[in-house]
């Protein structure tokens, strides 16, 4: 007996994982936007033909990275930059993530948040993960927006490559993690927009912990070798 034949539907055929949506249209907000990583990030996804608001706690520091990025990336306040935004990157230090997302939630409320805040100490021996009371930066992001849609992303991209203009291909994958499968396909979808890059689903966030901390690891890897380490998943 087949399954048709006992009535109930046949299975749909698997999703295809590199079936990504058209995120051509969102515009994208950069917490921080003019930091190394915010600006980086911005540069790159404007350069893709994304628009892109940097924010910054202050609308003329903002507007002065802007204007020096080019590409029609636009500053603004923080909290504009939430409000005008379909997709939010938080790329401020850890000690100022918990403050400035309190007081974004209401800006945040629907968005689509990207977390790519790694929790580390530096001393003498170099850098090492911190482990925030949630578990992670995303976790923390999670619990103080719960009417956002939190993901997690872009956590081993180096600021410098990501800043130069030279550099054509930046070939890494980024560790996209999350709750809801529609979401994390628009994070890879936008990942896969900057030339080189592979968005790869990492799991959940309360895997995050571990994705944030391996930045320790590549920040030994970059001293030692004087390099700008990204990573390869193989076999996917
Ligand atoms: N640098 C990298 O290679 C790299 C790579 C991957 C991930 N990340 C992560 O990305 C985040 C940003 O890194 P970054 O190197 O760009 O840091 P950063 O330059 O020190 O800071 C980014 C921006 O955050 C704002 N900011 C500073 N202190 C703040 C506070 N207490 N509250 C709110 N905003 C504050 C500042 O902008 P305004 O003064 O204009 O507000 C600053 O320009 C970090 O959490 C880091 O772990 C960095």
């Amino acid at each position: 007996m087949t399954s048709s034949d006992s009535g109930s539907a046949p299975k749909p055929p698997a999703k295809d994982p590199w079936d990504l949506p058209d995120v051509s249209g969102l515009v994208v907000g950069v917490l921080g936007g003019t930091g190394d990583q915010g600006r980086g990030l911005a540069y790159r996804l404007g350069r893709a033909g994304q628009k892109v608001i940097i924010g910054s706690r202050a609308a003329d520091r903002a507007a002065a990275s802007a204007a020096e990025l080019g590409y029609g990336v636009e500053g603004a306040d923080n909290a504009e930059c939430a409000r005008r935004s379909d997709v939010v990157i938080v790329a401020v230090p850890w000690d100022g993530h918990a403050t400035i997302l309190a007081s974004l939630r209401e800006e945040l409320a629907g968005k689509l948040v990207i977390d790519c805040v790694n929790p580390l100490g530096f001393d003498k021996k170099g850098a090492y993960a911190l482990t925030p009371e949630e578990g992670s930066a995303a976790e923390q992001a999670a619990a103080l927006l719960p009417d956002s849609r939190v993901t997690a992303a872009f956590h081993h991209l180096s600021a410098p490559l990501l800043q130069d203009p030279a550099v054509e291909e930046i070939a890494t994958d980024v560790m996209v993690l999350g709750e809801v499968r529609a979401d994390t396909d628009i994070v890879q979808a936008l990942a896969a927009r900057i030339p080189g890059i592979r968005g790869v689903f990492a799991g959940r966030l309360r895997n995050a912990h571990q994705v944030e901390s391996l930045v320790a690891n590549l920040i030994s890897v970059n001293r030692r070798y004087k390099a700008h380490a990204g990573l390869r998943v193989t076999d996917v």
